[in-house]
């Protein structure tokens, strides 16, 4: 059995190393058919701070096929994976196709294997979709678009939290191509938390002290082009963020796309770049720093009083890690984050952001963990996948007349 999984962009690295772990365990283990397993890397991330350091930090093996896409328009990004992918599905023909999470490799590669065809009967192989089912209800956001048309052209779609059920049922998925399988983002962050506490980040970044005790500090991440492509809005949200930078530092990690936009906007942080501070000079204040490697990442989130993001993944994140966050976006795709975790969704105006962040300032702990989320996500799809297979199989044999089964 052949699975290629693919990958492309920084938030879909910790979703599928769990995968390949899966692979790994279950062809050791020997109790089901031997899998061999081709990792597709589109290139839409590409340089060290958003996509090699993550190989590193959560064990990836190198990509097995490269395709060197990079940078673009949504168009021509996705136009170019597409070209470049069918390629290499043709000549490598998996049993089944893996794509995880939103992004435009998701989308990109997932429409070109629901449509290729490896021989005169049209076969082509499953696709699965892990992270399943997610609805902002905006279809203003690039991945909302992308998510509707991945899991209508999916045969498998694997699901991390009850709304997803229920989304892809008032869609008209058929129930039979659903399985509630907890979350492969989780899997990766149970399985890293203990390395990434051995990170020397708080250190360099001068949150720990030389006693090892560690200031209370907040967290920041803004990528979202609705939030940082115009100039009028990113003022409005670090307006938002005044009162918490005057208490407490503010470490951000800044996004490729949104230290661009600060630097066209001329817009000035009342902190410092953290590459250009005295370690242990603590000071209050928006802190820059290079984007984080995962473990360094997950470090600083987990240590956090504090985490104010427009991403989706680090919603879940610091719910499963019970660390409060301000969600600056009108919605969520992931409103488990929000009935049972930590998370608010703050809006993106000043007002909305500073009231959010006073109420989270406040907060006690008390949160569960959402159903699923316990670490065996991936070996939860993998098994599905080796069913998947052998039904299609055995489906395929029982066609064929009596002389050839
Ligand atoms: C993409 C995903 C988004 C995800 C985000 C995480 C889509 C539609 N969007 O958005 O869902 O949350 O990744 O980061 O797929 N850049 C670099 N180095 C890199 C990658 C990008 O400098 O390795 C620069 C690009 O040149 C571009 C900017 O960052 O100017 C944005 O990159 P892009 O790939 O357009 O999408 P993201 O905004 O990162």
């Amino acid at each position: 059995m052949k699975i290629m999984t693919v990958v492309g962009a920084r938030p879909n690295f910790m979703k599928a190393a769990p995968l390949i772990r899966a692979v790994r365990a279950s062809n050791q283990a020997g109790n089901g058919p031997q899998i061999k397993h081709v990792l597709v890397h589109t290139g839409q991330h590409y340089d060290e701070v958003m996509s090699d350091r993550f190989f590193a930090d959560l064990d990836l093996p190198k990509p097995d096929v490269h395709l060197g896409v990079g940078s673009g328009s949504h168009a021509v990004q996705t136009a170019e994976i597409m070209k470049k992918f069918e390629e290499v599905i043709l000549r490598e023909r998996p049993d089944v196709l893996v794509v995880v999470g939103d992004v435009n490799s998701t989308l990109g590669c997932s429409l070109v294997a629901a449509k290729i065809s490896f021989d005169a009967a049209g076969s082509r192989p499953l696709i699965a979709h892990v992270e399943a089912g997610l609805r902002s209800g905006d279809r203003s956001m690039p991945e909302e678009i992308n998510r509707i048309v991945t899991d209508h052209v999916s045969d498998l779609l694997f699901v991390t939290e009850e709304s997803g059920l229920r989304n892809l049922r008032a869609e008209g998925v058929s129930t039979e191509k659903v399985h509630f399988v907890g979350n492969t983002m989780i899997d990766s962050l149970l399985t890293f938390t203990e390395k990434a506490e051995k990170s020397n980040v708080l250190e360099r970044v001068g949150a720990r002290d030389a006693g090892g005790s560690i200031a209370r500090y907040a967290l920041l991440t803004l990528h979202r082009p609705s939030n940082v492509d115009s100039r009028d809005t990113l003022l409005e949200v670090l307006g938002g963020l005044e009162d918490l930078a005057q208490a407490h530092p503010i470490f951000f990690p800044v996004h490729p796309r949104t230290r661009q936009r600060i630097m066209e906007f001329g817009v000035k942080l009342s902190g410092a770049d953290a590459s250009q501070q005295r370690p242990l000079d603590r000071r209050n204040g928006i802190i820059l720093t290079e984007p984080l490697g995962y473990l360094d990442f997950l470090c600083m989130m987990k240590h956090a009083h504090i985490v104010v993001t427009d991403s989706g993944g680090i919603q879940e994140e610091t719910t499963c890690l019970g660390v409060p966050c301000v969600t600056v976006r009108e919605n969520t795709e992931r409103p488990v984050t929000v009935e049972k975790g930590t998370n608010v969704i703050a809006g993106t105006t000043k007002e909305g952001i500073k009231k959010a962040i006073a109420s989270q300032m406040r907060r006690k702990g008390g949160d569960t963990i959402p159903e699923k989320w316990d670490g065996q996500a991936a070996v939860r799809i993998i098994r599905a996948l080796v069913d998947a297979h052998r039904e299609r199989n055995s489906a395929s044999a029982a066609l064929l007349p009596q002389s050839c089964a």
